[in-house]
């Protein structure tokens, strides 16, 4: 027994030893022992120390026990052996409480009349852990309901909702503070000549690799054309070239590699190249797009062959 709570003392010390130093020393979501290895060093030092501890004292304890006199020595035995008995008690008593068991032996006061084969009913009380769970459990029922039916408080939904709406307005204020701050939905497309010729300058350095210089397509498609992959418009090229294309295919994202401005910068570029006509170009992938925010005045199509037409559309400026 000794020796028990002896080893229970040091693996105690050792474990709070390591939270603490988990607690105190900051290293992210590492723990302290991978990144400082010399923490092992420190906790051998604990355990060597706090071995020495334990040992020194029981052997205090036997020398001291040895110069007793042989009453005194049997009266410090009944009185490590009281407090040896009552060290649980506390326990053992709320334990027993909880369950309010009938000893085995006065079972005989509980036994119900009847009899099935020979088969006895014991009339235990209920077990009051469980009795108070039960109770607790009738009053969350009556606020709950109070709550949420009689009162009608919010719901996870409403919950879920509110929250949105504040994180909305919290990115709405963002936006507001950062100055020149652009995104997929707040991107305008550039006519000015600085921005163009800003755009163009990023196209021939990051992108003409794959799209020519001219856009007129390589391995990238053919940015010239009405048709797109990925969605024509300031807002969907630029979400192009911000996020990437479709997974595998070589277009990169390029939100780390360009600011926002840069990006509103080249989409535009790339949109001024449209009805250019290029020196080799790609045949036109993906669909025809049409500007859905267009007022179109006047739609011309035009059958070519059996497999495409030509579209042309018009409309007054105002
Ligand atoms: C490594 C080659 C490569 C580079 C460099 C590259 N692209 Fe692309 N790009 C592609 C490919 C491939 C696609 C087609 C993606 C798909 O199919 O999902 C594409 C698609 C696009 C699209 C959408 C076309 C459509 O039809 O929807 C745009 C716009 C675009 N790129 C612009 C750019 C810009 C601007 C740059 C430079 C910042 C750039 N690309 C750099 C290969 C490249």
């Amino acid at each position: 027994m000794k020796n028990t709570f002896s080893v229970l003392r040091i693996s105690g010390l050792i474990a709070l030893a390591i939270i603490l130093a988990e607690l105190t020393i900051e290293t992210g979501d590492q723990s302290v022992l991978e990144v400082y290895p010399i923490f092992w060093l420190v906790l051998g030092v604990i355990l060597l120390l706090a071995i020495a501890i334990e040992v020194s004292v029981a052997a205090l304890d036997k020398t001291l026990y040895m110069s007793l006199k042989p009453d005194d020595r049997a009266a410090y035995d009944a009185a490590v052996a009281v407090r040896e008995k009552n060290r649980f008690a506390w326990f053992k008593e709320t334990y027993d409480k909880l369950l309010d068991k009938k000893p085995i032996e006065n079972e005989d006061e509980i036994i119900l009349d009847h009899n099935y084969d020979g088969i006895k009913e014991l009339d235990n009380n209920l077990p009051p852990w469980w009795l108070y769970g039960f109770y607790a459990s009738i009053i969350f029922a009556g606020i709950y309901l109070a709550r949420y039916h009689v009162f009608d408080g919010a719901t996870q939904k409403d919950e879920y909702l509110a929250e949105v709406a504040e994180a909305k307005a919290a990115v709405e204020a963002y936006k507001e503070n950062a100055k020149g701050f652009i995104d997929a939905n707040t991107v305008e497309l550039l006519t000015g000549t600085e921005d163009i010729n800003a755009g163009k300058a990023i196209f021939s350095g990051n992108c003409a690799a794959c799209h020519k210089i001219d856009g007129g397509g390589g391995i990238g498609p053919n940015l010239t054309d009405s048709y797109w992959i990925l969605g024509g418009g300031i807002k969907n090229v630029f979400n192009t070239i911000s996020e990437g294309g479709r997974a595998g295919k070589g277009m990169v994202s390029w939100k780390t590699d360009l600011k926002p401005e840069e990006i509103a910068h080249v989409a535009s570029y790339v949109l001024s190249l449209h009805s250019t006509t290029p020196l080799d170009p790609k045949e036109p992938e993906g669909e025809l797009w049409v500007d859905p925010d267009a007022r179109v005045d006047e739609v011309k199509v035009e059958t070519i062959d059996s497999a495409s037409i030509e579209i042309e559309m018009s409309y007054e400026e105002e």
